[in-house]
């Protein structure tokens, strides 16, 4: 396993690239399960998940071949397989959005119950009530769900929460389905915009994307060509805090500001300044930083995914934020790794206290999820002395080599390789 060692307290100057989006290529490249002809696929983020993805759709039947230099994923199709095996889907519980395109083009799926993240319960119930809407039956065979159906039939449904992955799932299988498809209360995140836009260049006719109803009428068949994967709205805004938390300035290239607005008022809020040039945006912190208080939402909220990082910058706030974790239960796992580099939290339920210090120091930290791992990083670039990240094969499932992008604007940071 493999830690960071980080010498902090070097203010980041320079500029950094963003990725494509994790979060936007994992339903976009298994929704051409749905598809019917080669499809090319470009800004594919070279991440741990992302390969996973690659062996669940090899797995699944098709062919794809992953030229993660230049970021290409190729797929063909072939005869599909229904089953997705739980080996792969407990690495990445994003695997079941293979369950809407399987049921859409076969009729039947097999596919483990996912394991992912550790922050939390993260139930499927939305997306099974969804499908057997649509006329699915599924039952639970030792481990895994089993849905079947003659063919999905267009229906209206209103989900309980505005889940991503449910409206992910839903608008896959639908857009071959028989018939009309009306999803309310659906997610609005821009990523689900991506693959409803990505769905649309292939010749599907998915309407409201990125609004709380979306429309989706069914076509015969899917045939894609070519499709570049909107940048990452979360490492861009993870870089946005890395200019913040270390006093420099970042020109953080390809950031998607508009997917970030809630970001970024916060970090403003925060003492920081945006100035959006061709290309990206220079983010800068002129003084200290200003404590601020923050409530997780469904977009257009505050995401979830980038509590962890404002909180390592909230600690070194020259005053007290709040922190509402609305989203996941468990998701204050970075808290006590932070007060063990001296930071001031207290958690209670879902919420979160955090009483600014003067100074981080470095310590020995254990990452314990994706963004957790993300927050311990910005903490350890910005505290005084040497800070070790343990376990941070989650943070490769999000972040493409974060240590080398990080060391190119100054940051002095190293990779070792630890036996367990
Ligand atoms: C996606 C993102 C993840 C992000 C999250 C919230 C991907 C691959 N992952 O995860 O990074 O943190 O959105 O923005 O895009 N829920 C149910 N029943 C369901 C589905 C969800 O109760 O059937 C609950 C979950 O437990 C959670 C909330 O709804 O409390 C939101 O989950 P959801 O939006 O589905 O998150 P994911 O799609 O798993």
């Amino acid at each position: 396993m493999d830690k960071l060692i980080i010498e902090g307290g070097t203010p980041l100057e320079g500029a950094i690239e963003v990725n494509g989006s994790k979060n936007a290529a994992l339903p976009i490249l298994l929704s051409s399960i749905l598809l019917e002809s080669p499809q090319t696929f470009r800004n594919v983020p070279d991440l741990r998940d992302i390969h996973t993805t690659r062996k669940l759709l090899e797995l699944l039947g098709l062919h794809c071949a992953y030229d993660c230099e230049r970021h290409e994923m190729r797929m063909e199709p072939g005869p599909l397989v229904p089953e997705a095996p739980y080996e792969l889907v407990r690495t990445m519980r994003a695997s079941v959005l293979c369950l809407g395109p399987l049921l859409a083009r076969l009729g039947q799926a097999k596919v483990a119950l996912p394991g992912g993240c550790a922050i939390g319960a993260r139930p499927v119930d939305q997306h099974l009530k969804g499908f057997e809407k649509m006329g699915a039956s599924f039952e639970l065979e030792q481990g895994y769900i089993v849905g079947r159906c003659d063919r999905l039939r267009g229906a209206e449904i209103t989900l309980d929460m505005p889940t991503v992955g449910g409206t992910e799932n839903l608008i896959m299988g639908a857009s071959i389905a028989e018939g009309e498809t009306v999803l309310h209360n659906a997610a609005r995140e821009p990523e689900i915009v991506d693959l409803a836009n990505f769905l649309n260049s292939c010749g599907a006719d998915i309407q409201g994307q990125g609004s709380s109803t979306i429309t989706v009428r069914g076509v015969p068949k899917l045939i894609g060509a070519d499709y570049a994967v909107m940048p990452d709205r979360i490492e861009a805004g993870t870089f946005l805090v890395a200019a913040g938390i270390t006093g420099g300035r970042l020109f953080v290239k390809n950031c998607p500001m508009q997917a970030l607005e809630a970001v970024v008022l916060k970090l403003q809020a925060m003492g920081m300044a945006f100035r959006e040039e061709d290309g990206g945006v220079w983010a800068s912190i002129d003084g200290p930083i200003q404590p601020c208080d923050l409530k997780t939402q469904p977009y257009p909220g505050f995401p979830t995914d980038m509590q962890a990082q404002l909180m390592a910058m909230m600690c070194l706030a020259s005053g007290t934020s709040m922190v509402d974790e609305r989203i996941f239960e468990n998701r204050f796992m970075h808290a006590s790794e932070l007060v063990r580099m001296g930071a001031r939290i207290s958690i209670t339920g879902h919420s979160a206290v955090v009483r600014g210090v003067p100074k981080l120091i470095g310590a020995e930290v254990m990452a314990s999820d994706l963004r957790a791992s993300a927050s311990l990083v910005l903490a350890g670039l910005a505290a005084e002395g040497t800070t070790q990240v343990r376990r941070i094969y989650h943070l490769d499932r999000g972040y493409e080599r974060i240590e080398n992008k990080l060391c190119k604007v100054g940051a002095k940071i190293r990779r070792e390789h630890e036996i367990d």
